[in-house]
């Protein structure tokens, strides 16, 4: 294990110890059990849930010992370990399709409820209480700066955190992506918080990141979904998300739920450095423990969504263009409509449009304006005019009542008006969808597409 370079998770068997199964790992997640049956090694939960629900997640330069019934732990040096046990306590027909054609259709229509139980966790008689992960209102009055570092749609929530923590706290926020971040020798201030978000952490790059951070000597918050994870294991600090197991590669409601979470941190932050006041804090939460219904209410009209999908299976280049939060919103937007339709898009900053990009408009290409944002609205209407002008089928998502884009847009999607710091829970919504419905009408293995992993655990 010395000598053994880059992540590995192995099951090792000797010919001379034919009774015993040794079980190493590095940086690659590997869990052990004890099931009705045996002993039991496994990369991820659900494979031995129908065995056992007590897991012991092994860390890196340890080894587990197995026999028939018994497990015992050693470290690199052979000294024996005692590993502390966790109850997983989702059950195994939460990791089944339950009824929906696709592990992503349920997950989509699970974000309300993946919201709220991630709400309830943080939310006691509407005061934001973090009181368990340890982070402390000391802490986050003296942060100089917050470094948001995670890999795709993670990145992306990390995108519109720096947006609604600036705006919330006034501290300057830095986005990553992990991979960039662990090799560019980052200028780290001293009084920071550096947050990885992570569905399954267990990412490579993330988990890189995250020990950078700690060689630095900075604080490290995980914003998690999986119990027990590396990266849960080795954050200072940990908010876990309650989005359940996310089966579908392509993340949905873990994303939603990881945006509430990035939301409560944002107003708790602003409230303990006085940034916000009481009044404000309480409005604020309140509109956060709206958006469940608002998410719920997103998504009653999915057929109108799957109608326009299927004039657009031959697209070959999309545009998502927005402004400020909106552009961070269209990054997610775009991601999910490659990563499971495999047709090419790209998120744009409305504003950037005219250095260059704006060339690629041709007739008919699909653009999808968001526009949540109303100080930034007419701003990115007029740019949504410009590529009509050349040619480009508007799509616009905006908030109800906001029927004036009618005169612009060919096709309006409208989402519930929220607290428009927080209109990424709901603008995203059409989105997945969108994404979704053009894999299926052309035939895609949406859960699992080609080239990915639910869990990039390699460089
Ligand atoms: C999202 O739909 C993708 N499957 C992928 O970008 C994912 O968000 C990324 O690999 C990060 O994964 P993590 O959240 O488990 O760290």
């Amino acid at each position: 294990m010395l000598r053994v370079r880059g992540s590995y998770a192995f099951g090792i068997l000797f010919r001379d110890i034919p009774e015993k199964l040794y079980a190493v790992r590095k940086d690659s997640p590997l869990i052990v059990g004890k099931g009705k049956t045996g002993t039991l090694i496994a990369s991820d939960v659900p494979a031995i849930l129908s065995e056992t629900r007590t897991v012991c997640y092994l860390d890196n330069m340890e080894i587990a010992e197995l026999s028939a019934d018994e497990i015992h732990f050693f470290n690199i040096d052979q000294e024996e370990l005692e590993k502390k046990e966790t109850l997983i306590t989702w059950d195994a027909q939460a990791a089944e399709k339950g009824g929906y054609a696709h592990f992503m259709l349920k997950e989509i229509h699970e974000q309300p409820k993946a919201v709220q139980d991630t709400l309830t966790v943080y939310l006691h008689d509407n005061q934001i209480d973090f009181s368990e992960s340890g982070l402390s209102d000391a802490l986050l009055k003296k942060l100089e700066r917050i470094y948001f570092v995670a890999c795709g749609s993670a990145y992306h929530v990390g995108a519109a955190g720096k947006y609604i923590l600036e705006e919330l706290t006034g501290i300057p926020v830095e986005v990553d992506l992990a991979s960039e971040f662990r090799y560019r020798n980052p200028k780290l201030l001293k009084d920071s918080l550096v947050v990885i978000i992570s569905q399954s952490g267990e990412t490579a790059d993330s988990l890189a990141a995250l020990r950078l951070a700690k060689e630095r000597g900075l604080p490290v918050l995980g914003i998690v979904n999986v119990i027990g994870s590396s990266i849960a294991r080795e954050s200072d600090y940990v908010l876990y998300t309650y989005a359940g197991p996310e089966i579908s590669v392509a993340t949905t409601k873990a994303y939603s739920a990881q945006l509430a979470v990035v939301y409560l941190l944002g107003i708790r932050c602003a409230l303990v450095r006085g940034a916000i006041n009481e009044n404000r804090c309480s409005a604020l939460v309140s509109s956060v423990k709206q958006l469940p219904q608002q998410i719920a209410k997103a998504l009653e009209d999915p057929e109108r969504i799957q109608w326009f999908a299927s004039k657009y299976i031959n697209a070959k280049d999309v545009f998502f263009i927005g402004r400020g939060l909106d552009y961070a919103i269209g990054l997610e937007g775009s991601l999910k409509m490659k990563e499971i339709s495999y047709i090419h898009s790209e998120a744009y900053a409305a504003g950037e449009l005219k250095h260059g990009t704006i060339s690629l408009i041709e007739n008919g290409t699909l653009v999808i304006g968001l526009l949540s944002q109303p100080q930034l609205y007419e701003k990115t209407m007029s740019n949504l005019m410009e590529t009509k002008s050349r040619g480009a089928y508007l799509m616009g998502v905006t908030e109800e009542g906001n029927y004036s884009i009618e005169d612009t847009v060919d096709f309006a999607v409208y989402v519930p008006k929220t607290e428009p710091l927080f209109a990424a829970s709901v603008e995203v919504i059409p989105l997945q969808l969108l994404g979704y419905y053009l894999s299926v009408s052309r035939g895609l293995d949406v859960d699992k597409p080609r080239n990915l992993a639910k869990s990039v655990t390699v460089e």
